[in-house]
């Protein structure tokens, strides 16, 4: 029997997670990269009564505006920079993240980015392959020792306590800004001091890294002004969002040496990276994949794909911190 709610799965997400889908909706599911626009979005979603939305789906006024039907969205991601929500409150449209399951292992790549990027490990490796190691060479490739450095971090939600958890068992020292401090008890196990203000973080950071969410207070944290602060020592790791760095004053710190190194896994205008990023020396930049992983993305699918089950269904109670 044809279900009477339609479904929209924006893109081809992790298999084994729509079935629950199916049971209760008719499946439309887009093609790679079909919906990153407003306009995509606005001459096809009217028919539909949930959404399985990623990042790039921008869903804006105008968006849900073209959406009568539209009652649940459930983004494939813990961001959800990409939706209106308060035009979903007032709509009384149901918008639910991921939270939780994508922390150990973006954790996990932010500590990949740190030790490539310190330790010079692209460099290295690009030398090795153009036939420029003739054998163990005293003062080759020389990066920075971890054991007691400076870690900031700014941002020390469920990620960013994941990285500090990592990070400590390296010897760093760890400096942390937030909105608010920790409590003294988790500030004890992770040996992180807080910083009320943000430049003295950058001020004496060996490494800065940020694992905060992109909000209007986020946007352009790090930019042309503070990162004059930071040490020509320094490098900076972006497993957050893009727009969290002003990216070309990055690149441009990191072409006049102000910086030493950055491990970027976020831009501002995904897909597009910023030419001057993609020639700076000693950086790493990968396609934003902090939660790439099979156990990672299957499970972030499937919380999607139940905040819409689970809202198509009757059963909001269940989400519990899962709508946003
Ligand atoms: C998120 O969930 O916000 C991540 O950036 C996706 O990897």
């Amino acid at each position: 029997m044809a279900s009477s709610f339609k479904v929209l799965v924006t893109e081809p997400i992790p298999e084994s997670a729509l079935k629950p889908l199916y049971d209760v909706a008719d499946v439309t599911i887009g093609k790679r990269g079909q919906f990153s626009t407003e306009e995509a979005l606005i001459d096809e979603i009217e028919p539909y009564h949930g959404i399985v939305s990623v990042l790039s789906n921008p869903l804006s006024d105008r968006v849900m505006e073209a959406a009568p039907n539209l009652k649940v969205i459930g983004n494939m991601a813990v961001g959800y920079n990409n939706i209106d929500t308060n035009t979903a409150e007032k709509r009384s449209i149901v918008v639910g993240n991921t939270p939780d399951v994508l922390t150990e292992s973006t954790a996990d790549l932010s500590v990949g980015l740190v030790i490539s990027v310190v330790r010079k490990m692209k460099q290295a490796e690009f030398d090795l392959r153009d036939d420029k190691f003739d054998g163990w060479e005293p003062t080759g490739w020389m990066g920075m020792e971890l054991n007691g450095a400076k870690l900031g971090i700014v941002g020390m939600g469920r990620i960013g306590q994941a990285f500090a958890r990592r990070m400590k068992s390296f010897g760093v020292k760890i400096g942390y800004h937030n909105r608010s401090p920790l409590s003294v008890d988790v500030e004890k196990k992770l040996a992180a001091s807080y910083y009320e203000n943000l430049s003295d973080l950058l001020r004496t950071s060996d490494i800065i890294s940020f694992h905060c969410p992109l909000t209007d207070a986020t946007r352009h944290l790090l930019n042309r002004d503070n990162i004059k602060l930071l040490k020509s020592s320094a490098y900076v790791i972006n497993t957050s969002r893009g727009p969290v760095i002003e990216e070309e004053a990055l690149a441009e710190a990191l072409h006049r040496g102000d910086i030493s190194g950055a491990g970027i896994d976020v831009f501002e205008e995904e897909p597009s990276v910023h030419p001057r990023l993609l020639t700076a020396p000693n950086t790493v930049l990968l396609p934003h994949i902090g939660s790439a992983t099979v156990t990672t993305r299957t499970k972030m699918a499937e919380l999607a794909v139940d905040v819409v089950v689970q809202t198509l269904s009757g059963h909001k109670e269940e989400l519990n911190n899962r709508v946003v």
